[in-house]
């Protein structure tokens, strides 16, 4: 497989992981007298949008113009993916307000609706990239594309010290770090 795919796969692996280390902590702090681990929350809504968002979306919006340059019929399906990518950027603005207003007024409720609503959507829109998008781009890009595309996902040196990062920040059983 082309780098350029094995490396969005490999990305969305990890993209899953904090999600659903983001779902355990955000049910965690809704139990009766739960101290909610703040610190690994904010680290987990800040990764999700400095990487699926900022990253690795703007770099399958490059994949996606050239999948449409090369074979018009593929028109719908990118037209449907970038609009998910631009609905994936809402979805992460209010899971940001959610967690502001958790931290501020204990409104745990909506945090955990905002965190199940980014899982969910985020899980089907990588269902629909690896089942309809990866095999189509393996088939018709050229290697001009592949060049840019591989060097493009390869230049993400920060994505898993970030993720790392996390992992010590988790309280167990979500992560490596302390209960608060
Ligand atoms: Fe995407
Ligand atoms: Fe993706």
């Amino acid at each position: 497989m082309r780098p350029a795919l094995t490396i969005i796969r490999d990305e969305h692996r990890t993209i899953s992981a904090v999600l659903h280390a983001l779902k355990d902590l955000a049910r965690a702090a809704q139990e009766p007298g739960a101290r909610p681990a703040f610190a690994a929350l904010r680290a987990m809504v800040r990764y999700i949008d400095e990487f699926p968002e900022k990253l690795h979306h703007p770099k399958e919006d490059d994949l996606l113009a050239r999948l449409v340059v090369r074979a018009p019929e593929t028109r719908a399906l990118a037209d449907s993916l970038r609009q998910e990518h631009a609905e994936g950027a809402r979805l992460v603005r209010e899971l940001e307000r959610a967690l502001l207003f958790f931290e501020d007024s204990a409104n745990e409720g909506e945090f955990l609706a905002a965190v199940n609503a980014y899982a969910e959507f985020h899980w089907q829109h990588m269902r629909k990239e690896e089942q309809e998008l990866l095999p189509l781009a393996e088939r018709i890009l050229g290697p001009t594309d592949w060049l840019a595309l591989d060097a493009a996902f390869e230049a993400n040196p920060d994505f898993e010290k970030q993720f790392t990062r996390i992992v010590n920040l988790a309280p167990e059983p979500v992560g490596l770090g302390a209960r608060p």
